[in-house]
């Protein structure tokens, strides 16, 4: 069946980490706006495009499961009324749609975009812990009310202790 797949989290929580997985093991279109940003050359700070990449992903993202194509966002979806607008879309349309949100420590998040970068991943913004507790309180954790109103997610072949839901 085809589904739109959002997945949710601060960054470091490991959304591209399952988004790679996830597509790994179905066929599954990943729009990743970190690593267009980087191959098209933009500034990864740069906010304003940023925005106006993922509104036309979001665009994109309803042609292909119009098509019948599942999708799987990783934009992190802070908000819960981002949520709502994407899950009611995809009932629209007539598709599943799922939530996968990730969460860890603000310290273990931390630990990872350092380890990240000096490790050099595509795609790899690399945060300040400064500025990674700035977006801590705008964050919006889903409830288990909000996680009951998607399709459960279909298995995905993951690592052992892997946070997922
Ligand atoms: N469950 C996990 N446990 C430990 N490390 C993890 C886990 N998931 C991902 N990582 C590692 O943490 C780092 C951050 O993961 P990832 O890039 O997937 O996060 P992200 O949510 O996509 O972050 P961003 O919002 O900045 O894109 C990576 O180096 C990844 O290998
Ligand atoms: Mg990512």
């Amino acid at each position: 069946m085809t589904r739109l797949i959002l997945i949710c989290g601060l960054p470091g929580a490991g959304k591209s980490t399952l988004a790679r997985r996830i597509v790994a093991g179905r066929p599954a279109v990943r729009l990743c706006p970190d690593e267009w940003m980087e191959d098209l050359r933009i500034d990864l700070f740069d906010e304003d495009t940023r925005d106006r990449l993922e509104r036309r992903f979001w665009v994109h993202a309803q042609e292909l499961l119009r098509l019948g194509q599942t999708v799987v966002l990783e934009s992190g979806f802070w908000v819960r009324a981002e949520r709502d607008e994407k899950r009611l879309a995809a009932r629209a349309l007539g598709t599943g749609v799922e939530l996968h949100y990730l969460t860890a420590p603000v310290d273990e998040l931390a630990r990872r975009i350092a380890a990240r970068a000096a490790a050099g991943e595509p795609g790899a913004v690399p945060i300040s812990r400064e500025l990674l507790d700035t977006y801590v309180p705008l964050f919006e954790a889903p409830t288990a009310e909000e996680l009951a109103l998607f399709d459960q997610p279909a298995e995905v072949n993951r690592a052992a202790g892997s946070p997922d839901r």
